[in-house]
């Protein structure tokens, strides 16, 4: 298992490329196995996700090739991890196997666009996983109320469309916790190729839902409403084929937001829409950051003093929990105390203990955190947790004194492409240290 070896103190300066996003890209991956024509999608990122979940579209049929890199602004622009083909070639293997499932949850993306265009699926019921507990109930009632039916058996959801074919219907999405994001997106690819209209009330408003349905409309569908809290699906009997581009990844642009801020450096972001981090950008500017946007660059400059400030989690348009630990490593060295409460993921803290090794001063009580700022941070050996938690603690490593070094780096290779390559661009005294030595 790999680890990182970070020296603090240095100031990032430069251009960091944003990638495409993971969130958006990983659903999308399944739309695949919605059509017998090619889908081409140009900005999918390269990291271990998303090899997931290719290994997986390529078991349940499809055919997948990644074209050489693209540099030349060419029809749909420069690809530099080259645009990637998926074509549905069998429809024998409709099973999403446990040791895929295991491995990454978004596997749960293929059950509605399976039962929409073959009538049957089986999926590994997703486990629990670091973030909490993370039930898909709310995908399977959602396909119910479209006329799936599943039964539970040996550890697998296996769903079946008795009628042959979905069928439209007015539904309320929403759960416990608020809207969910893939549940939205596997019912609403399932509406899609279903008979007649269907209403999603409570959806999920986050960009990488639009995304998804922009694909989906490209590719013959018609929806209205994805990014609002009602989408309205008019099922059709096919979809053809299609080009896309990805959107940029949100999440990787607010963590590189921050690591300007923490490094107290200046960094131009480029491939990145700054409307979808506007409650990032709110939050930022509260504590003192500086922020400027041109076209789809944005410009972070940090501010001498980091003022406390006070933020919950909220679905989409507010704070995403996927930026909660991020920030929280940035206020660990405010001046004051934060408090940040956690309304997605309740248990979203596994940081903590990890952020008070290195000298901050964070008590969680229930789902909030109380973070007293100190002057500064130190290095020591920490140990990723999961994806955001450990981007949380390379940042904090950027801005302590001393060096750190950060265990089970895996966890970041699934959602940050090339990190560590594109913070030492910038200057950050980052290295990657392999398996064995990284243990000794
Ligand atoms: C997506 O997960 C993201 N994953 C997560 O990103 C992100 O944290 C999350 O949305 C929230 O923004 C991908 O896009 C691959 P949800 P998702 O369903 O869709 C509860 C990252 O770090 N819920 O919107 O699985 C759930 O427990 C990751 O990149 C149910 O109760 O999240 C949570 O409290 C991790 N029943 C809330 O809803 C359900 O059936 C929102 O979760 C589904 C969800």
């Amino acid at each position: 298992m790999d680890s990182f070896i970070i020296r603090g103190g240095a100031r990032l300066k430069g251009k960091i490329e944003i990638s495409g996003s993971k969130n958006s890209a990983l659903p999308i991956l399944a739309v695949g196995l919605m059509t017998d024509e090619k889908v081409t999608l140009h900005g999918v990122p390269r990291l271990s996700d998303i090899d997931s979940m290719l290994k997986l579209v390529g078991e349940l049929g499809c055919h997948v090739y990644r074209h050489e890199p693209r540099t030349k602004t060419v029809g749909d622009g420069p690809d530099l991890n080259g645009p990637l083909d998926l074509e549905l070639r069998d429809e024998k293997t409709s099973e999403a196997r446990y040791d895929i499932v295991k491995t990454m949850r978004a596997s749960i993306c293929v059950l509605g666009p399976l039962l929409a265009k073959r009538g049957r699926a089986i999926v590994s019921i997703p486990g629990g996983c670091a973030i909490g507990d993370r039930p898909v109930d709310l995908h399977t009632r959602g396909l119910e109320k479209l006329g799936a039916e599943f039964r539970y058996e040996n550890g697998n959801i296996v769903g079946s469309v008795p009628k042959g074919r979905l069928k439209g219907t007015r539904m309320y999405l929403g759960g416990a916790q608020g809207p969910t994001v893939l549940g939205t997106i596997n019912v609403m690819c399932a509406a899609a190729l279903a008979e007649g209209e269907t209403v999603l009330v409570g959806a999920a408003c986050e960009p990488e839902v639009t995304d998804c349905g922009n694909l989906l409309n490209k590719m013959g569908a018609k929806i209205t409403g994805h990014g609002s809290p009602e989408i309205r699906i008019e099922g059709v009997d096919k979809l053809h084929g299609a080009e896309h581009r990805i959107i940029p990844d949100r999440i990787e642009c607010g963590t590189f937001m921050i690591a300007a801020a923490i490094s107290n450096g200046e960094l131009e972001l480029k491939n990145c829409n700054l409307d979808h981090l506007i409650a990032v950008v709110d939050r930022l500017e509260e504590v003192g950051v500086k922020i400027e946007r041109q076209n789809g660059t944005i410009f972070v400059n940090a501010s001498r003093r980091i003022n406390p400030i006070e933020m919950t989690t909220q679905p989409y348009p507010g704070f995403p929990t996927d930026i909660q630990a991020q920030l929280m490593a940035y206020l660990a060295i405010g001046d004051g105390m934060s408090v940040i409460t956690e309304r997605i993921f309740p248990d979203r803290f596994l940081h903590v203990g990890e952020l008070n090794r290195m000298g901050a001063r964070i008590r969680k009580e229930g789902p909030t955190a109380i973070v007293h700022g100190v002057q500064q941070l130190q290095g020591a050996a920490v140990m990723a947790s999961d994806l955001r938690a450990s981007a949380a603690l390379v940042l904090a490593a950027l801005a302590a004194k001393g060096t750190t070094r950060i265990d089970r780096v895996y966890h970041i290779d699934r959602g940050y492409e090339k990190i560590e390559q594109k913070l030492a661009a910038v200057g950050a005294d980052i290295e990657r240290v392999k398996g064995e030595r990284a243990v000794a």
